[in-house]
C-alpha cells in the first residue's frame, strides 16, 4: 500500500518532471490578505500574480497547500465528522501555470497521473466542465481516453470557481471518482449529487477577475490553478471509502481510542472523526500564529476547539486531553510541514489552557442544554435568548449549540440570538460616553464643501471653516470642520482634545471621534461652550492640546517599538491583539501563551530603550497596500485597509501600517518602562507601559506608595508586636526600623536618574517583602495567643447544667470566623471531659450553632442529630457527625431562645430513646 507521504511526493515529482518548480505551502494564516480569515485554496498565495501585480518567478509551479475551510465562501464545517471526506483542515495538491500552458496540458496531465502513474480505474472516472466551455468539453476526449458520454456540463455553482466575493476566478473542470461497489449502478445522474461520486481534482482556468460590483473582467493572461484533495486521493489509492481510514488519520484515531478507552467502531464514530479532524486544524492554525480569542480568526479557532472539547465529553473525557493528540499529528505530518514540529510545545500549551478554561463551563452548559432539550420535542426551536445565554455565560459558540440542536432534531432561533447579542452590545455601548452623543439630534449644514480633511500629521493648529454643527444641551456643541488638526480616535489612539475659537466663541474640545454622518465618514469635535454662542461666523481657529498630543505621540511610537521588541524576544507568533494609546500610558495586547518572565520584560525594555537612545528619525509615507505589504509592513488583522495606506517606519527596526500620530525621532520618547504584564484571555497577554515624563511620575508614585506601605507594615508590626506576650519579644522591632531606614534613604532619591530610581524601587520591594513575611508570622502568633487567652475566659461564660447526669454547656459568643467557632466548641467539650457543648453566634446577622459531643456520649446523643433539631427550631436546618454538628437559621432573634432550649432538646432525645 502506498503511504500518504509517498502519494504527496508522487504528485510533486510528476509535475517537477514536467518542468514545474516546487514551492512551499504558504501559511494557513494569510499574512498578506486581511480580507481572508484562513488560506482556503492553493491559489491564495498566487493571487497577486493572477492580478498582474507581481511577476511570477517561475511559470510552472507545483505545491501542496495547507488549507482551512471553516468560514466564508468555502465552508465545510457542518459536514465535518458527519461524513467521512470533508475536513476543516486539508492539503490541496496543485499544479500551476502562470500565463504558460492552458487547458489541454492541464487535462492531459491530470488524466495521466491518475490512470497511468497511480493506476486508478479509468472506468470509474468522470469529467465535468462549465456548460459554456466547449473547448474543455472537446479537449477531454481528445487528450485522454475518457469516453465523451462521461464528460458532463454543469453551471456556475459546480463549474465556475471563485475564492471569495472578489478576485481572480474562472470556469473549471473537475474529475470525479465513483467508489460504489457495483459499477453497473454508476450513472451520470449521480455526479455532483451522490456521495459515492467523490470530487478528486479541480482544474480551474483562471481568466477573470470578479470586481466588487459583481462584474467580471478579463485578466491580461490565462492561467491554470488545479487543486486535488490529498486526503481523498489517498483514500482512493489505499482502497478506503473513508479518509479517516487512511494512514493520514488512523494514528490519530488510534490515539483517541487509547486516551478515551472508546474504540471508533463503537457508535457512529462521529466524535473520533471530529476530534481527529479538529486537532489537525488547531495544530496547523496555531503553528502559523492563530490563537483562540473572541473575534475574527481567533474566534474560529476557539469555536473549533470548543466543538472538539464537546465531542470529547461524548467520549466521557472531562479533563483536557486534546492537546495530547498534537504529538501524533506532528508524527504524521511533521516531515512535510516542519513548522508543526517546531511549534509543538506552544500548540500543546495553548490547547491545554483553552481546554481547561472552557472545561469549567462546558459541563454546566451541557446540563443546561440537556434540560432545554428535554422540554422540547423534535422540530421545536430553541429560543434565541437561551442560545445567547449558552454563548454569553457558558462560552458555547452558536454553531456548537446549533450542532447539538441538530443532533436532537431541534432548530435554534438564530435571529433571536442575534437580537440578544445586539441588545447586549447596545447596553455595553450605552455605557460609553462618546457613542451616546453620536445618536439623536440632527446635523445642521452651515457651509458646503469638502469636510474633515485631516491636517494633524503636520500641524496641531490651523484655521478652519465650520461645515456642520449639532447642538445637544445649552452648553454643548458638536462640530464638523472642512479641515482639522484634531485626531479622531482610531487604531487604538484616543481622540485629541483642545480648543476651537472664533472672536465670539470659545469652545473646549473634550473628545474627537470618527463617525459616518449623512453617508460620509467625518471627524466630529465634541465641544463644551466656554464663552459666547454660535452665530453666523464660520471661520475658526482649531488648536490641539499640544502637551497631551505630544504625550500621545510618544506612546504611539513606543507601541510600535514594543510590538517589534516582543516579536524579537518572544518569537514571531506574537501578534497585536488590541491596543490603547493614551497620553499617560499605553496598553498593548498580544498573542502569547504564557507569562512573560521578569528577564524577558527587562530584555524588551532594553531593546526599546536602545532604539530610543539611537534617536532614529521616523519615516511616514502613503503607499499602495500591496507595495506596503511587499515592503514588509506589518498589518493588523481585523483592521480594514483601503488601497492606499500609511506606512510608519522606524528605519532599520519596525514598519507598520498605521494612521496614528508619531514622534519625529525615537529619542523624543526619552525613556520606556513596562509597568505591568497580565493575562487577558488564554493565549493573550497585556502589557502596560509609560514613556517620557510619565516614567518619572510612575517611579515617583511607586516609590511613594512603597514607602507608605513600608511605614504601614512597620507600624502595624509594632502594634502587633506590642500585643504579644513575652515569648515573642525576640521579634525585634529594631530590625524592622533598620530596614525601613535603609529603604527610605533620601540620598538615593534623585528624580533625574531613572536607573537610581529603579534600583531604589527594587530595594523598597525587597524590604516590603521582608516586612510582609514578618507581618504574617506576627499575625499568626497573635492569633494563637488571642485564642489561648480568650478560650479560657470564654469557657467561664458557659451556662452549665445537668440532665440525667449529663453535663451540658451552652453560650452565645461573638466570634470572627467559622474555624475559631468550631475550635472553641471542641476545646470546651474537652474541658467538660464528658458532656454536650452548644455554642451560638450571629454571622452576618444569621443565627449559627455548633454542637460538640464527647466520645462517650456520641451514640446516645449524636451531635449531628442535636444540630438538626436545633436547626429546625431556628427555622433552618442542621446536621453533622456524631461528635460535631452545625446548624443555621434566618431569624437572629430566635438564637437566644433556641439555645436556652438545649437542655430540653437533650432531655427530649433521651426520653425518646428510653421510651
Ligand atoms: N482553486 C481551486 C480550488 O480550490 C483549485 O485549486 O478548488
Amino acid at each position: 500500500m502506498k503511504t500518504g507521504k509517498a502519494i504527496r511526493q508522487d504528485f510533486i515529482s510528476f509535475f517537477e518532471e514536467k518542468g514545474h518548480r516546487f514551492v512551499r505551502s504558504s501559511p494557513v494564516v494569510p499574512i498578506d490578505d486581511p480580507t481572508l480569515l484562513f488560506t482556503n485554496a492553493g491559489m491564495n498565495q498566487f493571487k497577486p500574480i493572477f492580478l498582474d501585480l507581481e511577476k511570477p518567478r517561475y511559470k510552472r509551479v507545483v505545491n501542496s497547500q495547507k488549507c482551512i475551510r471553516v468560514s466564508g465562501k468555502h465552508n465545510d464545517l457542518e459536514e465535518v465528522g458527519i461524513d467521512n471526506y470533508h475536513h476543516t483542515f486539508f492539503e490541496m495538491l496543485g499544479n500551476w501555470s502562470f500565463g504558460d500552458y492552458y487547458k489541454a496540458e492541464a487535462i492531459q496531465w491530470a488524466w495521466e497521473l491518475f490512470t497511468d502513474v497511480w493506476g486508478m480505474d479509468p472506468n470509474r472516472l468522470w469529467a465535468t466542465v462549465h456548460h459554456t466551455d466547449d473547448e474543455a468539453a472537446d479537449l477531454w476526449p481528445k487528450m485522454t481516453d475518457i469516453p465523451p458520454e462521461r464528460v458532463l456540463r454543469f453551471g456556475d455553482k459546480d463549474n465556475f470557481w471563485e475564492m471569495g466575493e472578489t478576485g481572480p476566478c474562472g470556469p473549471c473542470s473537475e474529475i470525479h471518482y465513483y467508489e460504489g461497489a457495483d459499477l453497473s449502478r454508476m450513472s451520470a445522474a449521480g455526479v455532483n449529487v451522490e456521495p459515492e461520486y467523490k470530487e478528486l481534482w479541480n482544474l480551474v482556468f483562471i481568466q477573470n477577475n470578479r470586481l466588487e460590483d459583481g462584474s467580471l473582467k478579463d485578466l491580461p493572461a490565462k492561467h491554470v490553478d488545479t487543486g486535488a484533495g490529498l486526503e481523498r486521493i489517498v483514500a482512493v489509492l489505499q482502497g478506503k471509502t473513508s479518509n479517516y481510514d487512511t494512514d493520514l488519520f488512523t494514528p490519530i484515531i488510534e490515539h483517541i481510542t487509547k486516551i478515551t478507552g472508546v474504540p471508533s467502531s463503537e457508535g457512529d464514530g462521529v466524535a473520533h472523526r471530529v476530534l481527529a479532524d479538529h486537532v489537525r486544524m488547531l495544530a496547523f492554525s496555531m503553528a502559523d500564529g492563530a490563537l483562540p480569542s473572541n473575534e475574527g480568526r481567533g474566534y474560529v479557532v476557539r469555536r473549533i476547539l470548543r466543538r472538539a472539547a464537546r465531542f470529547g465529553r461524548m467520549l466521557e473525557r472531562h479533563d483536557p486531553f486534546i492537546y495530547e493528540l498534537v504529538d501524533t499529528v506532528t508524527d504524521v505530518m511533521g516531515a512535510a510541514f516542519p513548522e508543526i514540529v517546531e511549534k509543538r510545545e506552544h500548540i500543546e500549551r495553548v490547547i491545554e489552557a483553552e481546554e481547561a478554561s472552557f472545561g469549567e463551563t462546558l459541563d454546566r452548559g451541557l446540563e443546561i442544554f440537556a434540560r432545554l432539550a428535554r422540554d422540547l420535542s423534535s422540530g421545536d426551536v430553541i429560543p434565541g435568548e437561551e442560545a445567547f445565554r449558552l454563548y454569553d455565560t457558558y462560552g458555547f459558540p452558536l454553531d456548537l449549540t446549533e450542532l447539538m440542536a441538530r443532533e436532537k432534531g431541534l432548530a435554534v432561533d438564530t435571529k433571536g440570538f442575534e437580537k440578544a447579542m445586539g441588545r447586549q452590545r447596545e447596553r455595553a455601548r450605552g455605557a460609553k460616553k462618546s457613542d451616546v452623543k453620536l445618536e439623536g439630534q440632527e446635523w445642521v449644514t452651515l457651509t458646503e464643501g469638502e469636510s474633515s480633511h485631516f491636517l494633524g500629521y503636520a500641524t496641531i493648529e490651523s484655521e478652519a471653516t465650520i461645515r456642520k454643527y449639532r447642538i445637544y444641551e445649552a452648553d454643548k456643541l458638536d462640530l464638523i470642520l472642512d479641515q482639522t488638526p484634531f485626531y479622531a480616535e482610531s487604531g487604538g489612539q484616543i481622540g485629541d482634545t483642545g480648543t476651537i475659537t472664533t472672536p465670539g466663541l470659545d469652545l473646549k474640545v473634550v473628545d474627537t471621534q470618527k463617525s459616518a454622518v449623512q453617508g460620509d465618514e467625518e471627524i466630529i469635535h465634541f465641544c463644551e461652550i466656554l464663552r459666547g454662542k454660535l452665530d453666523s461666523e464660520t471661520k475658526v481657529t482649531a488648536a490641539v492640546d499640544a502637551d497631551r498630543r505630544q504625550a500621545i505621540r510618544l506612546n504611539h511610537t513606543a507601541t510600535h517599538l514594543l510590538h517589534k521588541a516582543l516579536k524579537m524576544v518572544l518569537g514571531d507568533h506574537v501578534q497585536q491583539a488590541g491596543s490603547l494609546v493614551a497620553p499617560d500610558r499605553l496598553r498593548f495586547d498580544f498573542t502569547h501563551y504564557q507569562k512573560v518572565s521578569e528577564k524577558g520584560i527587562k530584555e524588551i525594555e532594553k531593546i526599546v530603550n536602545q532604539v530610543v537612545h539611537e534617536d532614529i528619525s521616523l519615516d511616514a509615507s502613503v503607499q499602495d497596500f500591496d507595495d506596503a505589504r511587499k515592503g514588509g509592513a506589518v498589518a493588523i488583522f481585523g483592521e480594514k485597509y483601503g488601497d492606499r495606506v500609511r506606512v510608519v517606519e522606524v528605519p532599520g527596526f519596525s514598519k507598520e501600517l498605521c494612521g496614528g500620530t508619531h514622534v519625529d525621532r525615537t529619542g523624543d520618547i526619552g525613556y520606556f518602562k513596562i509597568t505591568s504584564e497580565t493575562a487577558v484571555a488564554a493565549g493573550v497577554r497585556r502589557m502596560e507601559a509609560v514613556t517620557g515624563n510619565n516614567v518619572l511620575i510612575y517611579y515617583d508614585q511607586e516609590i511613594s506608595s512603597k514607602q507608605a506601605e513600608l511605614k504601614r507594615i512597620a507600624a502595624s508590626n509594632e502594634e502587633l508586636a506590642s500585643h504579644l506576650s513575652s515569648e515573642l519579644s525576640e521579634v525585634s522591632t529594631m530590625a524592622v526600623s533598620a530596614e525601613l531606614q535603609r529603604a527610605l534613604d533620601p540620598d538615593s532619591f534623585t528624580l533625574g536618574n531613572v536607573e537610581n530610581l529603579e534600583k531604589h524601587l527594587g530595594d523598597l520591594t525587597t524590604a516590603t517583602e521582608q516586612l510582609q513575611k514578618e507581618h504574617k508570622v506576627l499575625l499568626r502568633e497573635l492569633k494563637k495567643q488571642r485564642k489561648r487567652v480568650s478560650s479560657k475566659e470564654l469557657f467561664d461564660d458557659l451556662t452549665l447544667t445537668e440532665i440525667a447526669t449529663i453535663r451540658i454547656g451552652f453560650a452565645i459568643l461573638d466570634v470572627h470566623d467559622q474555624d475559631e467557632f468550631k475550635d472553641l466548641a471542641v476545646e470546651f467539650k474537652h474541658r467538660l471531659k464528658s458532656g454536650v457543648v452548644v455554642l451560638g453566634t450571629l454571622s452576618e446577622d444569621r443565627p449559627q450553632v455548633v454542637v460538640a459531643v464527647t466520645d462517650d456520649l456520641k451514640a446516645k446523643l449524636p451531635a449531628g442529630e442535636l444540630a438538626r433539631e436545633l436547626g429546625q427550631r431556628l427555622g433552618g436546618g442542621g446536621g453533622g457527625t456524631p461528635i460535631l454538628g452545625t446548624a443555621g437559621g434566618r431569624d437572629p432573634s430566635l438564637l437566644q431562645k433556641v439555645l436556652s432550649e438545649t437542655p430540653a432538646v437533650v432531655q427530649h432525645r433521651l426520653e425518646r430513646q428510653n421510651g
